[in-house]
């Protein structure tokens, strides 16, 4: 029985990886749509994973529930960070990503007949879809899963276990802000050209 719930939650854990890459793709492409539609043809795909995280969630949670309390017991340091660290998952996926989500694919789809409003992004829209925590978050999660890892293969006690969460925390952080940094120089940078162009035309 120990054996299959460790296949199941290991099916579960792979389910997980495509579900937060293809979310990982989604934020990060909602940041370059320059229009409505650009915007609205990304909807679908996050749509499409939506059951896949549901499954994953299952998938990982009840068979690793059932093995820690079979085998581990719940004062285990790596079980007990991992349960809470997987539970705050939840929270920020549907307290952070889902209500951001939800907001453009309303507005998106107020036009009445369903199509998204024709030509440029709508400010409002734009402000949800480049939200910078979008970003923070999915790069710490991203590096929670490896966290994750870490602490199912070397199982360490809760300083370890505590400890590499914080790690990955931190770097999912630092990289994201390294991300939103090197975009925001590049808009600068783009702004800068085009004030020069006018200049020139002028
Ligand atoms: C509610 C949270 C979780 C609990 C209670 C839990 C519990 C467990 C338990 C008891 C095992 C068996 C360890 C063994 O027999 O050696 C295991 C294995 C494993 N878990 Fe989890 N797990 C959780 C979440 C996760 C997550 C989120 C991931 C990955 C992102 C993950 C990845 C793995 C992997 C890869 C193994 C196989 C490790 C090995 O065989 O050495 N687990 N987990």
């Amino acid at each position: 029985m120990y054996a299959l719930a460790l296949f199941l939650h290991v099916v579960g854990v792979g389910l997980l990886f495509a579900a937060d890459a293809v979310d990982y793709a989604v934020v990060m492409q909602m940041r370059r749509a320059g229009t409505n539609r650009d915007l609205a043809a990304l909807l679908p795909v996050s749509r499409l994973v939506r059951p896949l995280h549901a499954a994953s969630g299952a998938l990982v949670l009840l068979p690793g529930l059932y093995m820690a309390w079979a085998a581990w017991g719940w004062t285990t340091g790596w079980i007990d960070v991992s349960t809470a660290a997987f539970a705050v998952t939840a929270v920020v996926g549907r307290a952070v990503l889902a209500p951001r989500f939800a907001a453009v694919e309303r507005k998106l789809a107020s036009a009445g007949d369903g199509a998204p409003p024709e030509g440029a992004l709508d400010p409002e829209v734009g402000a949800q879809a480049r939200d910078p925590s979008l970003v923070l978050w999915v790069h710490v999660l991203g590096f929670w899963l490896f966290a994750f890892l870490y602490l199912m293969v070397l199982k360490p006690g809760w300083l370890g276990s505590l400890a590499a969460l914080a790690v990955a925390s931190a770097a999912g952080w630092a990289v994201g802000r390294a991300l939103l940094a090197h975009e925001e120089a590049r808009r600068a940078g783009g702004r800068r050209r085009a004030r020069g162009t006018e200049g020139i035309e002028a």
